[in-house]
């Protein structure tokens, strides 16, 4: 992803909806509670997630009565995240769009309707998920599954399994491979490019299938994310 050449300045302060209990910050709204969970789900290199009760030890010895913290390379949140559970008012920052709708979310989004949206997305479905212009990689999915069940036997043949990402990978693509693709299918943008990559042929699956869903979604509900 290119980046905007400029950073973000996301704000949010404690107030009375959200509750500290241990590590986890639970936040209410008027018809709902969530809780978000320590560690944030975004795994990243650099990241200080094993880190941060030593830095909120040298922070608390040595900036005794301060209020405000202000994250500047925020990344993916971890820190800014464990600032607001401790009480802080959070001033985050990062240059990269995806860090900055991040954490938007978990800072500053208010969570009304968050519920009804989990059991939304707990209703769905393989059939939903390789449904439409999915279907042509179903196939490469019961593929995967396979050699997924394999692997939990001792029949599991590691070269097989790497011929068939070898044979499915692909990670190049000019924009112009984009708009044709854009042409033949809908919402399959992660199955074409990124399927056998970082991710599997079903985790790709899903995230164009919540691409596709998200489209769906109430204005008001976008904002939870
Ligand atoms: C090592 S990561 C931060 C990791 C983060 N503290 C964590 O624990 O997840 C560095 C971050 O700095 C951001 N960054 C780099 N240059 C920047 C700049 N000029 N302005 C804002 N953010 C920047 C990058 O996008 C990246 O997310």
């Amino acid at each position: 992803m290119r980046s905007r050449r400029r950073g973000f300045e996301l704000n949010s302060t404690l107030n009375h909806k959200e509750v500290i209990r241990g590590k986890d910050l639970i936040i209410n709204s008027s018809e709902d509670s969530i809780k978000i969970k320590t560690p944030l789900a975004m795994q990243y290199l650099g990241g200080k997630g094993r880190i941060v009760d030593q830095i909120f030890d040298c922070i608390d010895n040595n900036c005794k009565g301060s209020k405000i913290f202000i994250d500047i390379f925020s990344g993916s949140g971890i820190i800014a995240y464990n600032a607001l559970a401790r009480g802080y008012n959070v001033i985050a920052n990062d240059i990269q769009p995806y860090s900055a709708i991040f954490l938007n979310a978990i800072l500053n989004n208010n969570k009304t309707g968050i519920n009804k949206l989990i059991e939304k997305l707990k209703e769905i479905r393989n059939d939903s998920i390789f449904n439409e212009s999915r279907k042509r990689y179903f196939k490469e999915y019961q593929e995967e599954k396979r050699y997924f069940n394999l692997s939990k036997s001792d029949h599991f043949d590691w070269k097989a399994y790497k011929q068939f990402c070898d044979d499915t990978i692909l990670i190049s693509g000019t924009k112009k491979d984009i708009i044709e693709l854009k042409k033949r299918e809908r919402w399959t943008l992660f199955l074409a490019y990124y399927r056998n990559t970082y991710f599997g042929v079903k985790q790709c699956a899903e995230i164009d299938y919540l691409r596709e869903f998200s489209e769906t979604i109430s204005d008001n509900q976008k904002n939870i994310y």
